[in-house]
């Protein structure tokens, strides 16, 4: 036995991203930017035989997401695959394509719980962020049913500098739609947000208010007895201490691209790591034995000031993701921390979203088009 070798679990969570086809088109969408120039998708039977795998393995929760997942005619077969196997099942969803006979048949296939995701609390910002003026009243009409159907339902919304504001009406649209939990996750900067991160970091001052509205919230719906789930994310650009990303490279989290590439995390396809695909070799031997999924398992990949740090059985280095877009290089320390040489792009990102006036026609929408250009190298 090798002594060195990181003590490496199963995976618990499954992301299946079963198409990078989308009817939105949200600048903040965490796909790969190049994501046109993919067109294969596994085969229903191929994401099964994923399935089974994962789960002897020991996986227990299963996210179908894409993309928009509900573009897939075979969904219905995959959930009632998932579920028969035993996963929980989640759907992420813009809840574009859904209809009461889709839900329906969710619901006879036994999927347990559905995310719906708004891009804000009215109708033409909503329509301004997402690219299409009818995905409010479809996305309305929709919580309402998955709601009348008996499910637990989250309602996900990403916040950002257009639409923090407004969070008090967020939160009262929440309620109105009887929403089980509420996400209010601040971008994240991957893919298409970190494209569009001028016009989308909110500052801090921003961020304080929202806060302070959410905790109004909280007990104002406690004291109503509402024990809906109010989930406030900041976004780790104001933070000196990076996230434990991911709950460590390879540890839990276990995500699978369209045609197949298995990744340790929904974004680790831009680096420059190679990842092995599911339909050439066995989960098993992806997980365990591949060198994407331990290259950075352990401590013995870290530099300083990593290595000698007492944090880092904490927060593993932060982000390979974001260290690899803001340095150039996914072995440094997550630029977020204080620590961190790098520091300054954060604080520099921080100082920028005090001075921009960014508007939202002016962000790079995520859609075929601009991933063309971009993936041939044309600035859109
Ligand atoms: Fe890839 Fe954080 S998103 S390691």
């Amino acid at each position: 036995m090798n002594l060195l070798k990181p003590q490496v679990n199963p995976p618990l969570w499954l992301l299946a991203e079963l198409t990078y086809r989308c009817p939105l088109q949200c600048p903040y969408c965490s796909n790969p930017l190049d994501f046109a120039k993919q067109e294969q998708e596994l085969t229903t039977a191929q994401w099964i035989k994923v399935f089974e795998q994962a789960r002897e393995m020991g996986a227990v929760q299963l996210g179908f997401s894409g993309g928009e997942p509900l573009v897939r005619k075979d969904l219905p077969e995959l959930i009632r695959a998932a579920r028969d196997l035993g996963f929980y099942t989640n759907l992420i969803t813009s809840g574009i394509g859904l209809t009461e006979k889709k839900i329906d048949a969710f619901a006879d296939a036994g999927l347990d719980h559905i995310q719906i995701s708004f891009q804000a609390s009215d109708e033409t910002l909503n329509a301004a962020l997402a690219g299409s003026a009818k995905a409010f009243q479809q996305k309305l009409a929709m919580a309402k049913a998955v709601k009348a159907h008996g499910y637990p339902m989250v309602l996900n919304f990403v916040l950002h500098r257009h639409n923090i504001d407004q969070i008090d009406r967020i939160i009262e649209l929440s309620i109105e739609l009887e929403a089980d939990d509420v996400e209010l996750a601040t971008c994240q900067f991957y893919g298409w947000a970190q494209l569009n991160r001028e016009g989308l970091l909110p500052t801090r001052e921003q961020i304080a208010r929202a806060e302070q509205v959410v905790h109004h919230y909280r007990e104002k719906m406690a004291d109503k007895g509402n024990l809906a789930n109010l989930l406030f994310v900041t976004p780790d650009y104001y933070e000196e201490r990076p996230k434990g990303c991911m709950g460590g490279w390879g540890a839990i989290f276990l995500s699978v691209t369209p045609e197949g590439m298995a990744l340790p995390c929904h974004s680790a396809r831009q680096l420059p790591v190679e990842f092995p695909s599911v339909l050439e070799h066995s989960l098993q031997h992806i997980w365990y034995e591949s060198f994407g999924f331990n290259k950075y398992r352990g401590f013995d990949w870290m530099p300083e000031p990593c290595r000698s740090c007492s944090e880092k059985e904490k927060d593993f280095g932060g982000c390979r993701c974001q260290a690899f877009m803001l340095t150039g290089n996914a072995d440094n320390a997550d630029p977020v921390c204080g620590k961190s040489p790098h520091h300054g792009k954060i604080l520099a990102a921080r100082e920028q979203a005090n001075c921009t006036n960014m508007q939202i026609s002016e962000l790079q929408f995520r859609n075929r088009a601009n991933s063309q250009l971009i993936y041939r190298g044309q600035p859109s």
